[in-house]
């Protein structure tokens, strides 16, 4: 199980670890966006292996460790790494870190990703604000017993916080980084997507798509915490294209956007 008691259990390991943390937000690093560990200063770090009901991350290109320290002069939690469903873990397993940060008092969630640009007029490297989601994965991380004090049916209409959404938006303005605003497809992986697939994501109202994220939001949701995120367009999605897809490219255009990403991000937690 990877629930509210276990999830407060996994919180005191970390504290025993870190210590005392109070998170303004605790921030979800996607595939070759590491580089924002390195922005933390004072940061304290305790492997994924060490916190009871976490799995060591096995994807290139993913760390496996959370940080505390201060980020754009706010104290912050980060998660280097997340599990994913198509390494077989559950969608309870997936949301997991975002229980245990919220256990440890985190109230804001920001979680990254990389992603492929279906809007056609996207470009390899370009950073979208995530405004809404398409759940494709047909899994649920609420699926079992009601958690204490979350709805059985949390209200989804507005998982990706419009206030949050908009400090991002000023961010992005004083950072002079441009940032695209779209709907994030989630689907499970781990093979890419046919051309049709991607045909049929367009016309469903999706401009990117990718295979984390969309559990985390869900229970983000369902423990009232605020949420916002931004994916990185690593490439063109299958079709759009003649190019093949290729994870080495994903991580590589992931670490060349992160300049402006990290710069974002780290003046966005300064305003919240
Ligand atoms: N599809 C799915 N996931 C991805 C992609 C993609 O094109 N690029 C990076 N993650």
């Amino acid at each position: 199980m990877s629930g509210a008691a276990e999830a407060r259990l996994a919180a005191d390991a970390v504290r025993a670890r870190l210590g005392v943390c109070s998170p303004a937000a605790a921030i979800v690093l996607g595939s070759g966006l590491g580089a924002l560990a390195d922005r933390l200063t004072d940061a304290r770090r305790v492997p994924y292996a060490e916190i009871p009901g976490f799995h060591a991350t096995q994807v290139v290109g993913h760390r496996g460790e959370l940080l505390c320290g201060t980020l754009g002069g706010r104290e912050v939690l980060l998660l280097a790494g997340r599990f994913h469903m198509y390494e077989g873990h559950s969608a309870q397993a997936a949301a997991f870190p975002v229980r245990v940060v919220h256990a440890l008092g985190a109230r804001v969630l920001f979680v990254s990703n990389a992603a492929g640009g279906v809007r056609r007029t996207f470009r390899p490297g370009d950073l979208m604000l995530i405004a809404d989601h398409l759940n494709l994965m047909f899994r649920n991380p609420l699926i079992g017993p009601q958690q204490p004090g979350e709805p059985r049916f949390p209200d989804m209409s507005a998982p990706w916080s419009p206030r949050l959404a908009a400090l991002l938006e000023e961010a992005a303005r004083e950072s002079g980084v441009v940032l695209q605003r779209g709907v994030y497809a989630g689907l499970l992986g781990p093979s890419y997507e046919t051309p049709a697939e991607v045909r049929v994501l367009e016309r469903l109202g999706a401009d990117a798509v990718g295979m984390s994220t969309v559990p985390e939001v869900i229970v983000a949701a369902a423990l009232r915490m605020e949420a916002a995120g931004i994916s990185c367009i690593t490439n063109h999605a299958a079709g759009i294209t003649a190019a093949p897809l290729d994870h080495a490219e994903v991580i590589e255009v992931g670490a060349r956007a992160a300049d402006a990403f990290c710069a974002l991000v780290e003046r966005w937690v300064a305003r919240l």
